[in-house]
């Protein structure tokens, strides 16, 4: 897929792989030779914000369209189409903007076996107003004459309506039209395809030698781990340091999940008592995860440097972190080092199994390789753990009100069956105490916040809507259920202005 700076450029490609089919996104600054020499079966020419009137609007080389790999321009990528093979692509003044009527015209390729209106998602301002020569129409809308367009010998295609976004009816039918029939793909990349292929490289990179994991109790690392177990077994070691200042019960379940069930080489290191005397009395957020983060690396490397030498350290790097999209040409590329922040200087190779995998599909290969589902559909927690979400000093007693609240804050969701629509939901300890009646004693404790957010990739977040009855099951039984806890309060603020977390 090449992306020209689409909005949905990663959608796109989620599409094609839900359709069972592998697809990598390139930036369109890629020479088409260089595309070619990837073998693909099938080329997608993305969206894009750009008009292709402008001067220096993107483009592709024509080129691709001689190359004999069926192509579909989508958006701005079906302008291209028309445009570049002599069509016209008029500023009408009639822009589509959502949810549309479409009208299929005579036996296409794309919409064969659908009906013949659908609604279908449209955002462009440009239309294509006549195809290239040799082209057939088969669709149009009130607004564009031109909503698809093909050229079946050539195996070229096009349509101005987005068939990646859930509005779009019959979208994902569209893709596979194009997928299967125009360009003769087969659905094969499924969760043991994935494996298996991920198995392969991982052998294949790391031969006989020895490798090492960071494992945060995370998803990501959790599957990295999982796949590189399964592909070289006990050459794998994996290292889980325990700061102290993780949820109640996850070092137990990653011990019990990765030692007991898995007969992973785990060594689980104790740094509680380290990581709280260090941080005894810090209150500034920014100090706190200087502290944690230098401590964590020295820890690490500590216990690295104990199983002597390994030369291979696996990092749950995804598909996302590889790709930025935004068409931006520059800026396509950009590394992630997320496995608690390791620095470069370690010097280790990398082994990246989720590299061109998405969380949705780290996620279903968690599952098939038995990962428990707490694991698989954990929420996102930051690396300085619950510091960031104590405020004020750190002290044992102030972590242990806090884990507490907070398995009461995720039971409760869960139970509500909550968990996979909510992005994250934890409680927070603040360093104020205030006055409450319990008993028919005056109480002086501190509150909870409760903080609970949608999002879809942490940068934009909204407050969770949580239905009442949840909040007041949380409030009852973190007030009767932790000790120093007299009040609970709910975080009613979006993401910007605030942060999820509250330090
Ligand atoms: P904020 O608070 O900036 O958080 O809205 C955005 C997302 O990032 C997580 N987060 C972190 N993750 N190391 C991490 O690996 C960190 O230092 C860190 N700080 C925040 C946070 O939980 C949320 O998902």
């Amino acid at each position: 897929m090449v992306d020209f700076g689409a909005q949905y450029a990663q959608l796109i490609a989620r599409r094609v792989r839900e359709a069972h089919v592998f697809s990598e996104i390139v930036p369109r600054s890629m020479p088409v030779a260089e595309m070619l020499a990837k073998r693909p079966k099938a080329i997608i020419l993305s969206g894009g914000p750009a008009s292709v009137h402008v001067e220096g609007a993107p483009t592709i080389d024509p080129a691709v369209f001689d190359s004999g790999i069926p192509v579909l321009g989508i958006c701005y990528g079906a302008q291209l189409v028309a445009q570049l093979l002599g069509g016209e692509v008029h500023r009408t003044g009639g822009g589509e903007y959502g949810r549309t009527p479409l009208e299929v015209v005579g036996s296409s390729v794309l919409f064969a076996d659908l009906p013949l209106q659908q609604q279908v998602w449209m955002s462009h301002g440009d239309s294509i107003v006549a195809a290239p020569a040799g082209f057939t129409v088969h669709a149009t809308t009130p607004g564009t004459p031109v909503a698809a367009l093909e050229h079946r010998e050539r195996g070229i295609y096009g349509v101005q309506f987005h068939p990646e976004v859930m509005h779009t009816d019959r979208g994902q039918e569209i893709l596979k039209a194009f997928l299967y029939d125009a360009a003769g793909c087969r659905p094969t990349w499924t969760n043991l395809s994935i494996i298996d292929q991920a198995v392969d490289e991982i052998r294949a990179q790391v031969g006989d030698e020895r490798v090492i994991c960071g494992l945060s109790g995370g998803v990501d690392s959790a599957v990295a781990a999982a796949l590189v177990h399964k592909a070289v077994g006990n050459q794998l070691t994996c290292v889980f340091v325990d700061t102290g200042l993780m949820r109640a019960g996850e070092a137990v379940q990653v011990e019990d999940t990765f030692r007991n069930q898995f007969d992973v080489d785990l060594v689980h290191v104790k740094a509680a008592d380290r990581f709280l005397d260090l941080l005894h009395e810090v209150e500034d957020p920014e100090r706190k995860r200087k502290i944690i983060g230098e401590t964590f690396i020295r820890v690490f490397e500590e216990a690295a440097a104990d199983l002597g030498e390994a030369r291979f350290l696996v990092q749950g790097t995804l598909y996302p972190d590889i790709v930025e999209s935004g068409g931006g040409d520059n800026a396509n590329i950009k590394s992630h080092h997320n496995v608690g922040g390791l620095p470069d200087d370690m010097k280790f190779e990398l082994v990246e199994p989720l590299r061109n995998l998405f969380k949705d599909e780290v996620r279903a290969v968690g599952e098939e390789l038995g990962l428990p589902e707490e694991i698989v559909w954990r929420q996102p927690f930051p690396g300085p753990g619950l510091a960031v979400r104590i405020i004020g000093a750190i002290t044992p007693e102030r972590v242990e009100i806090l884990q507490a609240a907070d398995a009461i804050v995720l039971e409760e969701i869960k139970r509500a069956g909550l968990l996979r629509e909510i992005w994250q939901s934890f409680a927070v300890l603040p360093a104020v105490r205030t006055v409450g009646v319990m008993g028919d004693a005056r109480t002086y404790a501190y509150p909870i916040i409760l903080r609970a957010v949608t999002s879809d990739d942490a940068m934009t977040a909204d407050w969770a809507r949580l239905p009442y009855d949840v909040l007041e099951a949380i409030s009852s039984r973190v007030i009767n259920e932790v000790p120093g806890v007299n009040r609970v309060a709910y975080d009613i603020t979006s993401k910007p202005p605030g942060t999820i977390e509250w330090e």
